[in-house]
């Protein structure tokens, strides 16, 4: 018998320029793979750039100009053949992310895709705070490789006109044309037709929180405990006297580079909370960030662990990313429990501090730096170290302190195997 295979998704982002549908389509794919969806961003413009070259007049974007015209359709098709043979070749998730401004495009693009048994859904990005517009003018597209050595205003201005050939084309997504989903200055109104199913509702979900506010996300584990003192795993240990002075260092450190309008995020267990305490700020226990459940393990060292269920051992060495540990959990298990965090994380406007575990930060970090998810179980994250997140238009940047007190770090405790 077949097996029963849910469809491959083609999202296509619809919207004029500047309105944030690159941040959108990299947002998302970046949320679905490290959910364990195969996700690609196929990007028209980034076609252009290839094999038209960057710099092109406003002109070239008129509709009215029938040479642009036909280079734009060459570039937009190569694009999708691409993304259609990703699709057959094993993706599961597609974003193909371009203007799609006509009916006439988008029935073209659904055809192609249905033809391949694929689920279209349009995402369309509507803007009518022009705040949100200039801003993006001038931070993304001013910025582009489309205006290099461009002065800025001159870019503006060109950008302006390039947007105003789309508007005159432009048309909405209407009911007949299938799923949608509209988000309206940034999430801040969505509207959806025709949007079922628990991957579109976990999609919608997502876009209902994101923004564009730029702030920081910290990530530290909790104070050196007492079970890290003896290489034991899991448990609930209090802080050792190290782990105490790392939770006061950590608290001046907040309080100089962050102040006191900060959210903070600990999980349910005790070396996490006790961290969090000598801050004296308010915050938020999370049973999602508890330490990954290491099952029948719990409280054991590794070198325990290796004796007493060799075959245990090796099969985590095999495949650390999907091994579970016997009546626990696996990083694949942690990743799907941390999705409310994420959500969370991604609807706060304020910097947010998280004080967890080891494993928890791992999956965390990935999402964050776009990682894969099967690389997140060899993600360095060393006690009594801050990590510095910043997000950017369309990725992060990192930045690592160190603190002292050192963690001991005794014979057979092997903090990153
Ligand atoms: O050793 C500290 C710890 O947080 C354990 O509680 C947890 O089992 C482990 O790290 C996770 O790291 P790894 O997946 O590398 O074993």
């Amino acid at each position: 018998m077949k097996p029963d295979t849910t469809p491959k998704i083609a999202f296509v982002m619809v919207g004029l320029p500047a309105r944030g549908k690159t941040f959108i389509a990299r947002k998302m794919a970046r949320y679905l793979a490290w959910l364990g969806h195969r996700t690609q961003v196929f990007n028209v413009g980034s076609y252009r750039r290839e094999r038209i070259g960057s710099r092109q007049h406003h002109s070239f974007f008129d509709p009215r100009n029938d040479a642009g015209q036909a280079a734009r359709l060459e570039v937009a098709l190569a694009a999708l053949d691409d993304m259609l043979a990703f699709l057959r070749g094993g993706g599961d998730v597609a974003i193909y992310d371009a203007t799609n401004n006509t009916r006439e495009r988008r029935a073209m693009v659904r055809a192609r895709c249905e033809a391949e048994g694929l689920e279209v859904v349009f995402v369309e990005s509507i803007c009518h705070d022009p705040v949100l517009v200039e801003q993006n003018i001038r931070a993304n597209k001013a910025r582009s490789p489309d205006y290099e050595g461009v002065p800025e205003e001159e870019a503006v201005r060109d950008f302006r006109l390039r947007i105003a050939h789309y508007e005159s084309a432009y048309e909405e997504v209407g009911e007949d044309e299938g799923h949608f989903i509209k988000t309206i200055d940034v999430g801040r109104t969505l509207v959806l037709h025709r949007v079922e199913g628990y991957l579109l509702a976990r999609v919608v979900h997502y876009l209902l929180n994101l923004h564009i506010q730029p702030r920081s996300v910290r990530l530290t584990r909790h104070g050196e405990s007492e079970f890290n003192v003896l290489g034991r795993i899991g448990g609930d240990a209090p802080l050792s006297d190290a782990g105490r002075g790392y939770a006061r260092t950590l608290a001046t450190i907040v309080r100089e580079r962050v102040g006191t309008d900060v959210v903070v995020w600990t999980s349910t267990l005790r070396r996490t909370i006790e961290t969090a305490e000598a801050l004296g700020l308010p915050y938020r226990s999370w049973r999602a960030l508890d330490e990954i459940d290491a099952g029948v393990c719990d409280g054991m060292t590794y070198d325990e662990i290796a004796e007493a269920m060799p075959a245990e051992y090796e099969s985590r060495q095999a495949d650390k990313f999907r091994y579970r540990y016997p009546r626990g959990e696996s990083y694949q298990d942690v990743i799907q429990r941390l999705e409310p965090v994420i959500f969370e994380l991604e609807r706060e406007r304020r910097p947010v501090l998280v004080i967890g575990h080891q494993a928890v930060l791992r999956a965390l970090y990935a999402y964050m730096m776009d990682r894969p998810p099967n690389e997140c179980p060899f993600v360095s994250i060393p006690l009594h170290t801050i990590l510095e997140l910043e997000p950017t238009a369309y990725g992060c940047d990192e930045r690592r302190i160190e603190l002292p007190p050192a963690p001991l770090d005794p014979e057979g405790f092997r903090q990153d195997t």
